[in-house]
């Protein structure tokens, strides 16, 4: 595993300044000490999100969200954590170091993209070469325009076409097969893995080439009702394979996780309302070609919430649009399903089907991109889709038909967030079948008092949060820590910020929180670190009094102890001493 130490993360977060990281990517307004913004992460008319130059991380009162400028990247840009880092870092001018052999890691993902990029390249090269391949294109109606936004290719016939001219080194062969470019047979053969076909990249959202997908384009044209009951409707030649190969997954692609044509989309908008899901590359090309560029496919999956999440992100309206066959049906209620727990508020999903034997692509092409909007602009609301689909076989005018719709409806209602549409969804079920939804009490994070004194905690949390707000308070203290042997919750976690605030030096509290990313007690611990204290208020005399009341616990905990101890079975000559210790310091009241 390669890994980036932590001191750089440190250092790192300490040069770094995460309002202008934000700034870049979501305007700001200054609001106090802080900066103020419609969250980039729900949709929301009146800001609740935040950042703040003095903590260097982000929250957001109205969802959630939080973390470091790092954490802001990976939630930002759907970057990997080693691939935010980078990111910071280069904007930086610094270079990041790997431990454990890692370096090597890194530059093996940097030849891969190489790779793929070249093998992009290499086959848009092929294209012009095929006359076939080119016929093929004016057959489908692709532009020369949409061939070079796309990067369209040709992978030519032949089994080593692609190795030799890539392949030039027992390195690059090995990129190429890590890339999913190459295959191998029995014999440990490689070959390339596609041949005489149509090359659609696949690329991420920094439009890197991640993957490809391969479209057939001999006479065979199966549709998918066909590939699925096995029997195409036009004899297939021998040996073409599927309709479309896929690369397979590799460490830089996840067909779960990518959505093609989003890098387009992102390129043709720099704001987006609308989003529209498609289901085949084609598709999403033709509505691009038509004036359309608000179109993404899924790769041949069903809709992963990861999608939805995507997709979301781009825009606050999604429209998924499936063809009007049982296949399209089946994948629109599996799409809802996926959106059901990411509709906050301000979140809107919208079902277009399309005619019978129609996809977006012949339907635009034939009726062209303004009619094809027109259709957009009058999909299906989620909420009629939703009450239509589950009542389709149901008759609501009796109360048998009634209870089954309120019985089917109610495990999906559970799964929408809380919010004004989760309501609405609720009356709507009552209307149509007169049972309601117990509300489940609503599980709210308790938003912290902002701006206010602090309120009353537990010794240990105002421990922790007087050290979030100032890590340096930490070299006031030093161990061995005689609170640790209290029975209270929270204290391991304090001895741990403690131990790791003294040992880093410097560390501001983005980077304390850092390394608690991914651990149960993060979210606590960014609570606690949101905290505002007033100006001039004595955090020192604060913590410290905390300190010293919990050590003074432990103390009056030990001398109870030892004293019950005297009085059953006496003391050790080392406990007396302790005792002797305690004794004293009882005296004193300090114990
Ligand atoms: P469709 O079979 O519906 O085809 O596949 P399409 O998009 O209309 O393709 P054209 O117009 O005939 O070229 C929809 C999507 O499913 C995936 C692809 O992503 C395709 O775009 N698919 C389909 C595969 O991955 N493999 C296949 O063999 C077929
Ligand atoms: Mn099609």
């Amino acid at each position: 595993m390669p890994r980036i130490p932590e001191r750089f993360i440190d250092e790192l977060l300490a040069r770094v300044d995460i309002v202008e990281v934000v700034e870049r990517r979501v305007p700001l307004k200054k609001a106090g000490r802080e900066w103020t913004a419609c969250c980039p992460f729900h949709n929301e008319r009146t800001p609740s999100f935040y950042v703040s130059p003095v903590k260097q991380f982000f929250h957001c009162f109205g969802c959630g969200a939080h973390g470091s400028a790092i954490k802001f990247l990976m939630d930002y840009e759907r970057l990997e954590f080693p691939d935010a880092v980078e990111e910071l870092a280069h904007a930086l001018g610094m270079e990041v170091p790997y431990e454990g052999g890692g370096e090597r890691a890194r530059d093996d993902f940097g030849a891969l993209y190489a790779v793929l990029d070249d093998a992009a390249r290499w086959f848009q090269q092929q294209l012009p070469h095929s006359a076939e391949a080119l016929a093929y294109c004016a057959r489908r109606g692709l532009s020369e325009e949409t061939l070079q936004r796309f990067r369209i290719g040709w992978a030519p016939a032949g089994w080593d076409g692609l190795q030799r001219a890539l392949g030039t080194s027992a390195a690059r062969q090995h990129c190429l097969e890590q890339a999913g470019l190459l295959a191998s047979n029995e014999q440990g053969r490689r070959y390339d893995r596609f041949r005489e076909r149509l090359m659609i990249p696949i690329l991420d959202r920094r439009g890197r080439v991640i993957a490809f997908g391969g479209r057939i384009i001999s006479g065979a044209n199966p549709s998918r009702e066909d590939q699925n009951t096995g029997a195409p409707a036009r004899a297939p030649q021998q040996g073409d394979g599927p309709k479309y190969l896929n690369s397979p997954e590799t460490a830089l692609f996840h067909k779960g996780r990518e959505l093609f044509g989003l890098w387009q989309v992102r390129q043709a908008n720099s704001t987006l309302e609308r989003i529209v899901v498609v289901e085949g590359y084609l598709d999403a090309i033709a509505l691009h070609q038509h004036d359309l560029p608000v179109a993404v496919a899924t790769l041949g999956t069903a809709t992963t919430p990861e999608h939805t999440e995507l997709l979301f992100r781009a825009a606050a309206d999604v429209v998924f649009c499936f063809d009007g066959d049982r296949a399209g049906r089946a994948a629109a209620w599996r799409a809802l399903e996926s959106t059901l727990p990411r509709l906050r508020d301000g979140r809107q999903a919208y079902f277009l089907f399309l005619p019978e034997g129609e996809d977006p692509d012949s339907l635009v092409r034939k009726e062209g991109g303004a009619v094809f909007a027109q259709r957009l602009a009058t999909a299906t609301p989620l909420s009629d889709y939703f009450f239509e689909h589950l009542a389709a076989d149901v008759n609501t005018t009796s109360i048998d038909g009634r209870a089954r719709l309120a019985e089917r409806a109610r495990p999906l209602l559970a799964r929408l967030p809380d919010g004004a549409f989760r309501d609405l969804m609720l009356e709507a079920l009552r209307d149509r079948t007169g049972v309601g939804m117990r509300a489940a009490p609503a599980v709210r994070a308790d938003a912290p008092a902002r701006g206010g004194a602090p309120a009353r905690r537990s010794l240990v949390r105002e421990a922790i949060a007087a050290l979030l707000a100032d890590p340096a308070l930490a070299q006031t203290v030093s161990p061995p820590w005689a609170f640790a042997s209290l029975d209270k919750p929270g204290v391991a976690l304090l001895i741990e910020l403690l131990d790791l605030a003294r040992a880093r030096t410097g560390a501001r509290v983005a980077a304390l929180l850092e390394h608690f990313s991914g651990r149960r007690e993060a979210d606590a611990l960014h609570k606690l670190a949101l905290m505002q204290f007033p100006e001039g208020y004595d955090l020192r005399a604060d913590f410290l009094g905390a300190i010293e009341r919990l050590t003074r616990q432990a103390h009056g905990e030990r001398f109870d102890a030892l004293t019950r101890q005297l009085k059953q079975q006496g003391l050790s000559a080392e406990e007396k001493t302790e005792y002797q210790a305690l004794h004293a310091l009882r005296r004193q009241g300090q114990a």
